[in-house]
Formats: structure tokens, sequence, C-alpha cells
């Protein structure tokens, strides 16, 4: 059996009740870079740990390694547990990780976590919808699949859709997410704000414009995982 959960955005309270339960009883915890290490306290003493972390300029483990890894240890008749940073089913992979085991005939359930956006929202008081100025809230890769660029994104219904856009993997394309929205038509003046490892005691956030937060960000040296929020909510006080 496998368990594809969420451990949250960082904060290590932040895992759900069963997500904890569920680590607390693995034999197997296969980990993400972004899981704060202070969660794999949660696991039972003498489980195996393995990390399989990856970064967008280098992967540790390649996916098809990390998919083969859990085929094998589940069918050893160990209780898994494939640990992903926020949630598993938001640019988490935990849908092709779980058609892969579906495949392979394996038993896997998901949980979930808190998302990084919601975790950034609870954190810094910025809310990602409000009455008032936003009624809808989009979350975008900002850093999409080999072979996809940005420019495949629909920009110009981005700019033109008068709610909250949160941008993940948002770092390195900063710049180019912001000059697209721009060009699209949004306002350079929509408040933006970015937020660097949000719920841990790293957590750093740039308030700005849309117009002036990537060199904002780039100026206060903020290190991934960073996540991009546009629009008016970003400006309440
Ligand atoms: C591959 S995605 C995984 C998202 C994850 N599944 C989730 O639901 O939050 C990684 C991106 O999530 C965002 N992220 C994850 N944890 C974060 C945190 N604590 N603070 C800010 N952004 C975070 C960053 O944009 C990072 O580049």
């Amino acid at each position: 059996m496998v368990y594809l959960v969420g451990a949250g955005p960082g904060d290590p309270e932040l895992i759900t009740l069963k997500g904890r339960r569920l680590l607390g009883e693995a034999d197997v915890v296969i980990y993400d870079r972004l899981v704060g290490k202070d969660i794999l306290d949660y696991a039972r003493v003498g489980a195996e740990l393995v990390y399989a972390g990856k970064k967008s300029t280098y992967h540790s483990r390649p996916q098809d390694e990390i998919n083969a890894l859990m085929v094998e240890k589940a069918t050893l008749g160990n209780m898994v547990v494939r640990l992903k940073g926020g949630d598993p089913s938001i640019f988490g992979r935990g849908g092709e990780e779980a058609r892969f085991l579906q495949k392979a005939g394996i038993s896997f359930e998901i949980v979930p976590g808190v998302t990084a956006a919601s975790g950034f929202s609870a954190s810094s008081g910025i809310p990602l919808t409000d009455r008032r100025v936003s009624s809808a809230v989009t979350f975008v890769a900002g850093h999409t699949m080999q072979g996809r660029g940005i420019d495949d994104l629909p920009w110009r219904a981005f700019s033109s859709l008068g709610h909250t856009l949160v941008f993940y993997m948002a770092l390195t394309n900063m710049n180019a997410i912001t000059e697209r929205l721009i060009s699209g038509g949004l306002s350079a003046t929509t408040p933006a704000a970015a937020a660097m490892s949000a719920t841990t005691p790293e957590a750093r956030i740039v308030r700005s414009t849309l117009a002036g937060i990537a060199g904002e960000a780039e100026a206060a040296g903020l290190k991934a995982p960073v996540l991009l929020v546009i629009g008016e909510v970003a400006g309440l006080e």
C-alpha cells in the first residue's frame, strides 16, 4: 500500500492528523525536498527514510526512479508513505504517481495537504479571495514542463480575469511573468506580493506592484521556494 501524503507548506503542525498518523505507521517514507525536516520526526523510529527531492535545475532522482522505488517497496509488503510538499495534487505530480501505481496494480490513497498558497495566506494575512475585490483565484505553474515554455500560457486571459493570480515556482521567471501580464493589459500598479518559505522560520515577504515586484524580490535576495501573488488582495490593509 502506498499513501501519497501532503506534508503542508513547511510548518510541521500543518500536516493533517491522518498524514501524521500514517507517517508514524509507515515502513518506508519517500520524501521531497520541500518537506520540512521536522515533519520527518513524525516517522516511526526505524522507518526507512528515502530522499527523493527535486529542484527545477536538477533532479536528484528522476521521476521514473521514484515510481519504481514506490512499486518495489510496496511489492515487498511495506507500508509506504510518499510525502510531498503542500498538497500532492497541486503541482505535485500526485496524479502522475497515482496513475503509475494504479497501472502497476498497487493500492494507493491520496491524503490532501495544505497547499503553499493557503499557508502563505494564513501566515501573511493576505486573503486569496475577498468579496470586496476578488471573487476567484487562479493557481498557475510559473515554470512549465520541459518542452512547453511559459509563452504557451494564456497571458491575455490571465490579465483580464480581474481576480487573484497565484504563481507557484515563480522565482526564476518572475520578470517574464510580470512583463507578460503587463503586456496582456494588467495594470502595472496592481498590488503584488512575493513570499519565500511561508509558514517556516525562514519566511519573508516582499510587497510591491506588478511592475516592481520582480526587482524588489531580487534586491531582497529571495530564494526558492517562492510564491507570487498578484491582485487587489495583496494591497488590502
Ligand atoms: C513543485 S511546487 C509544489 C507545490 C505543492 N504541491 C503545494 O501544494 O504547495 C513547488 C512550489 O510551491 C511553492 N511553495 C511550496 N512551499 C512554499 C512555501 N513554504 N512558501 C512559498 N512557496 C512555496 C513555490 O512556488 C515552489 O516553487
